[in-house]
């Protein structure tokens, strides 16, 4: 069967994650989290005490991080790797959250990492989630869903997830932060979280995970052509 590139974009905790891991182990294609990537370079940036807003610092540094994914046995899910060292609990803490939106906009970032992406999806059968994905990564990826809720329910379902995992946080302080992330996010004048006419939406505010799911792969077997 014909393989597509399928791009995910989307405001920040919006369920793309759980989508595009539900809809690349239907396929049995790679599923790939961009966001991962942003959060990793964020990560080696404060761990060797690199201003983060001084562009040319970070650029010196870029080459430097060698970033890579792997599964883990006991969750099943792709964790990701800086250097050979697995950083995915590290990634997801409230410090690099602050933190990653700032290293996102900085243009030396996103030309590294949207190069080792590219080469991700060469080969096709590829899910990727992020901001860009079908505007600047694969912009002739053969599905693009545009993935959206409101920020109060996006928000509490954030503060859950990160309460199960054990994070110290308030549901305030996670609606604040997603709201800066997503402000920083469609404002930056490098490749913005942009809606365009190719995206397909969907808006999983009072959608269940089985019903978003059933919904994309009607969208998935249209454009497979199956
Ligand atoms: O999806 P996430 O919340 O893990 O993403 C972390 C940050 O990285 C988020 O603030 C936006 C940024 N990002 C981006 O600019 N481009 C992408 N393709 C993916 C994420």
């Amino acid at each position: 069967m014909k393989k597509i590139n399928i791009a995910i974009d989307g405001y920040s905790s919006c369920g793309k994650g759980t989508l595009a891991k539900q809809l690349a182990k239907q396929l049995g294609y790679k599923f790939i989290d961009s966001g991962a990537m942003y959060r990793a370079v964020t990560w080696y940036l404060l761990e060797h005490n690199i201003p983060v807003e001084d562009e040319s610092e970070v650029a010196v540094v870029l080459p430097k991080i060698d970033i890579d994914f792997e599964i883990n046995p006991s969750s099943g899910r792709s964790d990701v790797l800086v250097n050979g060292l697995n950083i995915e609990p590290q990634i997801r803490t409230m410090r690099v959250a602050e933190a990653v939106s700032q290293v996102a906009k900085l243009s030396s970032v996103r030309r590294y990492l949207v190069e080792l992406q590219k080469q991700m999806g060469i080969a096709k059968g590829v899910v990727m989630d992020g901001r860009d994905i079908g505007t600047v990564v694969f912009p002739d990826a053969e599905l693009k869903i545009f993935m959206t809720a409101t920020p109060e329910i996006r928000a509490q379902r954030r503060f859950e997830e990160l309460n199960c995992s054990g994070v110290d946080t308030s549901y305030t302080e996670v609606l604040k932060n997603l709201q800066s992330r997503d402000f920083i996010d469609s404002s930056r004048e490098d490749s913005p979280l942009t809606l365009t006419t190719a995206y397909t939406v969907l808006d999983n505010s009072g959608l269940s995970q089985d019903e978003q799911f059933a919904l994309a792969m009607k969208w998935v077997e249209t454009a497979i052509g199956a």
